[in-house]
């Protein structure tokens, strides 16, 4: 563990079948006036909104709503979303869905009491907040980003073609705790979960694929990596099996809180890459990811061919013998490749809705980290696109 870092995760993790039963004693700790943050009515189908709601009426807690929080939420929602806060007063935020609901709640809560505007501030020039953080917590129905356990909030600005992802220093932006029962996830349609298990996978890849040390967070890392392989085979046959699913939710929490990025420079391109592609065209996120993920690494991977060849090794299990770090390399993107079709998962650009003359405005909007293996160029960020089409 090179270099020098700090860690702290302040959200408290509420696990299982009875974790809503603790939802009582958390909101005991926080004002009365709460403001119930949700998506566009799956919790109302699945019966948690009502759950929810008997929960914070019980408390006493004067509630107000902000609802229809869309995939990849948008500035615009959330400058709605400002002014029903402030009307209410809120002392509280709690957010019933998954990422985006999350998403949406701590970008809230940095700016129901900032004065300038959120999308300058915090989108443009990824400024921390210097006003008062309304809490959060999160009861979370949708399993893949992370959000409930990280400080992470990615806004869309549809105008500018921009989606765009703060990630947050200061840690009170992290939820105060988290929700997790995974037979909120079981409603899930097929679509949303299998995307939610790439963006699982591709969060660990994104901090994996940097680095030439040896370093603890790989270790776990290839553990998570193969944890969710192996229950992603089994949710597929069965998207019923409690086991399964639960552990697909362990593993997404732990994929994205910050621990394993610890002593990594990490990459994160393919992100940056998917979100440009959600900019233009709305695409669930996990599916951007994957439809940009193999032409990325083939791109890569010479530069990074001692990785590349221990995950063909440790997370897909090929045996090295008498081969060399290029041919075990080569397999390794060919077992993941193999998995994502198994999962059915959007494997080129045109898959989700992208056209060749949307090419321009999406290389324009994609982000160009430093942290992996290469540096790309804009023209390399056009190739790889191209390759993905
Ligand atoms: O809106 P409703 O009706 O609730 O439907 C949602 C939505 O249509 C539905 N859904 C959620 N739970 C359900 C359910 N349907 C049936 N049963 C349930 N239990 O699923 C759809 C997708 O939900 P969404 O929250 O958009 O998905 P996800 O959790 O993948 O979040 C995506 C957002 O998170 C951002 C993405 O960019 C995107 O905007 N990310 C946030 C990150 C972070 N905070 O660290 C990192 C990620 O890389 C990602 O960028
Ligand atoms: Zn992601």
């Amino acid at each position: 563990m090179l270099g020098n870092f700090s860690y702290c995760n302040p959200t408290k993790l509420y696990f299982g079948e009875d974790a809503l039963g603790n939802l009582s004693a958390e909101l005991s700790k926080y004002g009365n006036n709460v403001v119930l943050v949700y998506g566009g009515g799956s919790i109302k189908k699945n019966g948690i909104y009502g759950d929810v709601t008997g929960i914070l009426k019980a408390a006493g807690k004067s509630v107000s709503e902000i609802s229809g929080v869309m995939p990849n939420p948008t500035i615009h929602k959330l400058r709605e979303g400002i002014e029903i806060a402030r009307k209410n007063k809120v002392d509280f935020i709690l957010a019933v869905g998954g990422g985006s609901v999350s998403d949406y709640a701590k970008a809230l809560s940095v700016s129901i009491h900032c004065d300038e505007d959120p999308w300058e501030k915090y989108y443009v020039r990824f400024e921390e907040p210097s006003c008062e953080i309304v809490p959060v917590g999160v009861v979370l129905t949708m399993v893949g980003t992370g959000s409930e356990m990280n400080a992470g909030a990615v806004i869309t600005n549809p105008e500018e073609k921009l989606k765009i992802g703060h990630v947050f220093m200061d840690e009170n932006i992290m939820p105060k705790f988290a929700v997790l029962n995974p037979r909120y996830t079981m409603s899930l349609p097929k679509y949303q979960m299998t995307a939610g298990i790439y963006d699982i996978f591709n969060h660990i890849c994104e901090q994996y694929f940097s680095g030439e040390d040896d370093n603890t967070s790989d270790y776990i890392s290839e553990g998570l990596m193969k944890s969710v392989v192996h229950s992603s085979r089994i949710a597929l046959r069965d998207m019923n099996d409690y086991e399964a699913r639960s552990n697909i939710m362990w593993t997404a929490t732990w994929a994205l809180n910050t621990l394993v990025s610890r002593g990594k420079s990490t990459d994160w391109m393919v992100h940056m890459l998917g979100q440009s592609v959600g900019a233009c065209s709305d695409a669930t996120h996990g599916m951007t990811l994957s439809a940009v993920s193999l032409p990325y690494y083939k791109f890569i991977m010479p530069y990074g061919i001692k990785k590349f060849a221990r995950f063909a090794v440790n997370v897909w299990g090929i045996d090295p013998d008498g081969k060399t770090d290029e041919q075990l390399a080569e397999e390794g993107l060919s077992a993941m490749e193999a998995w994502m079709k198994e999962l059915g998962l959007a494997m080129k650009l045109s898959e989700v809705g992208v056209t060749p003359d949307m090419l321009d405005d999406i290389v324009n909007g994609t982000l160009i980290m430093k942290g992996g293996y290469k540096v790309l160029s804009k023209d390399d960020v056009r190739e790889v696109l191209s390759a993905a089409m």
